[in-house]
């Protein structure tokens, strides 16, 4: 089996899904439940024997060490983290405390467990770390887009957290020699998407007749990626990556927000379209994010390459299955939309000055 943290959340999600979709290979999936983690991502799974949930946090070494023992899993997948920017500017310290102390736990248990195993079990486990391609900090609009041996350089406290867990992961390669792989994203976007990043944000609000809040002047870009097609890498990567290696994945897609957002008021406006106007009228540019990294592009020529990885959704695709599945799933995103993200939206927007 394989043994997956924070599968209740967005990516993890998805992956569980997606996994036992094209495998009957059981998924051990480990998670906290945070705000951002969601039981009803994973319904569809309630009676599937191949899916094993346990309620924990990635802190946790003794939890972590017993149920790697009872299970043995052949891989560890590691998604667990803190991922919201914004609430990285107004709230660091979970994040170092899940994205560094947690993956240094899950990584002593993790040695603890492979260090047991022998032969062919030993040499065929992996722990694969999956990170982002904010660890690289930001491009200028003539840079190269990022590759894997561009320097690390994180701007948000969300970054340099996960910039910290990169680094104790290859360091367990390089010490211990445990077979790590790193993956290093661009921005997913897709079905069970959390409302508080851009694109959910942007649909629910739009839809809820609120206004639409375009950080700054919206010209940041970022390389959007569909978030099957991430899973799909994520599994080529554990397949049949090269222990040690980090492989850069994206859409070779970037978008600036403003551009982001208009289309999803024109693929609203097309399916369902308000009494008069367009959803564009409830744009409102406001103040610019903290230390705002202004753009983000991956280069995915060594994952295409060397593991032959392609995305198979274009933008225009992958936005339109997106928009449909909000449009399909209002039970979903009421549930989410509860207390806890209630307070998040009224401290983040609510206070804003106008730009
Ligand atoms: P998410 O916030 O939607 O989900 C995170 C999950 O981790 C939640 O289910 C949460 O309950 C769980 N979790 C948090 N703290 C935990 C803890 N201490 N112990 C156990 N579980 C815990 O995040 P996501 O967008 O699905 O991202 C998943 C991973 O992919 C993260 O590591 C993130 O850095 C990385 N990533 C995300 C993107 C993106 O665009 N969303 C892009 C590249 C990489
Ligand atoms: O690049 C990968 C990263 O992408 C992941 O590692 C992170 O976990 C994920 O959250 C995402 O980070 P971003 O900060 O790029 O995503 P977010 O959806 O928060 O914002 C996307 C862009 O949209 C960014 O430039 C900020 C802007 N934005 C965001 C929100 C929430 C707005 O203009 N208004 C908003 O209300």
């Amino acid at each position: 089996m394989i043994f997956v943290t924070g599968g209740a959340g967005f990516i993890g999600a998805n992956f569980v899904l997606d996994w036992l979709a094209q495998s009957d290979e059981p998924v051990l999936n480990y998670d906290k439940l945070t705000y951002a983690g969601n039981l009803n991502n994973l319904a569809s799974l309630k009676n599937d024997s191949r899916h094993v949930f346990v309620q924990g946090d990635i802190n946790d070494n003794a939890q972590l060490c017993a149920l790697f023992f009872e299970y043995q899993p052949r891989a560890i997948v590691h998604f667990a983290a803190e991922s919201h920017v914004d609430r990285s500017i107004l709230g660091p310290a979970a994040f170092v405390t899940t994205n560094v102390n947690g993956t240094f736990a899950l990584l002593e248990a993790a040695r603890t467990y492979w260090q047991s195993l022998e032969g062919d079990e030993k040499s065929a486990f992996r722990f694969l770390h999956v990170s982002t391609d904010e660890v690289y900090g930001t491009l200028g609009a003539d840079d190269a887009p990022f590759s894997e041996t561009k320097a690390y350089a994180p701007n948000s406290p969300y970054s340099a957290t996960k910039a910290a867990s990169d680094h104790l992961v290859r360091a367990y390669h390089h010490t211990y020699g445990m077979p790590v792989l790193t993956t290093n994203c661009s921005n997913n976007y897709g079905p069970y998407h959390f409302p508080e990043k851009l694109i959910p944000l942007m649909i629910t609000n739009a839809r809820a007749g609120k206004e639409l809040p375009v950080y700054g002047d919206g010209l940041q870009v970022r390389d959007w990626l569909y978030v099957t097609d991430h899973c799909s890498a994520i599994r080529r990567v554990l397949e049949s990556g090269k222990p040690g290696e980090t492989y850069n994945i994206g859409g070779w897609n970037e978008q600036t927000n403003l551009s982001v957002v208009h289309t999803l008021c024109e693929l609203l406006d097309e399916l369902q379209a308000k009494p008069e106007g367009s959803y564009k009228d409830q744009i409102r540019h406001i103040t610019d994010r903290p230390g705002h990294d202004r753009r983000y592009a991956i280069d995915a020529r060594k994952i295409e390459k060397e593991l032959g990885w392609t995305p198979q959704e274009t933008f225009e695709t992958g936005l339109k299955k997106t928009v449909a599945w909000y449009l399909a799933n209002d039970s979903w995103t009421k549930q989410v939309q509860s207390g806890e993200y209630l307070q998040w939206v009224a401290l983040q927007y609510n206070e804003e000055e106008q730009a």
